[in-house]
């Protein structure tokens, strides 16, 4: 399973790579907005270091203006998968980018349909957005899982990006799946690697060596 960070915050990214956790970033304008700087220079940093697939979105709602947006995206770095948005239109720019062997991520999925779709275009990735369709009610699990069988179905080569992780949970049910990726707030990340049993087993294996300190004299 690869591991994407959902940030555009350089300083997450870093302390995530160099825990060997980033196979890949997204962002999106409101990550972007939040951070407060020049999106190129901001971009160019981050593909510094990260090597595989750093989404950036288009904010262009016409074919003609989103592949116009993507070109120039994609000119910045080496490794840029262009989001577009789940809209005929974003289909329509989907099919002429990945004709010219662009990436792009297919973005704001909330139904099996929409991820066919966004297949049958030639998406690289699709994301469905899991967080937000549990906010309103839905289980946004279940649909990871069926679009993950319907792919399966037909071998299509778009790989899921489970988007939208607000818990741990969602990391741990991505897997049982098997979703080719989770992009997980930092956050979410950090959290993972904590068990409480982790902690007291650490305490008592330093306490227990004291006394093999003492008992040998050093
Ligand atoms: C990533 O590609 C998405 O833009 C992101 O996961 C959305 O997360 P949110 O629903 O918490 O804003």
């Amino acid at each position: 399973m690869k591991f994407f960070i959902d940030t555009a915050n350089v300083d997450a990214i870093r302390r995530a790579h160099e825990r060997g956790m980033v196979d890949g970033v997204t962002t999106n304008p409101t990550l972007v907005a939040r951070e407060g700087r020049d999106f190129r220079e901001l971009v160019e940093e981050i593909a510094s270091f990260v090597k595989g697939p750093i989404s950036l979105e288009v904010v262009s709602e016409d074919a003609d203006g989103m592949i116009r947006e993507a070109r120039e995206l994609n000119s910045w770095i080496d490794n840029a998968a262009i989001k577009v948005p789940m809209t005929w239109e974003g289909l329509k720019a989907v099919r002429v980018l990945s004709q010219e062997g662009i990436q792009t991520n297919v973005t704001l999925c909330f139904s099996a349909n929409q991820a066919l779709l966004a297949a049958k275009a030639g998406a690289t990735f699709v994301s469905p957005f899991i967080g937000r369709l549990d906010d309103v009610g839905h289980t946004g699990m279940q649909l990871v899982a069926d679009v993950v069988q319907i792919f399966a179905n037909y071998d299509f080569d778009t790989e899921v990006i489970v988007a939208s992780i607000r818990h741990p949970l969602h990391v741990y049910e991505a897997a049982m799946i098997g979703a080719d990726i989770a992009t997980i707030p930092p956050a979410v990340l950090d959290k993972m690697v904590n068990h409480p049993l982790t902690d007291v087993g650490i305490r008592r294996f330093l306490a227990d060596w004291e006394k093999v300190r003492a008992a040998s004299g050093k």
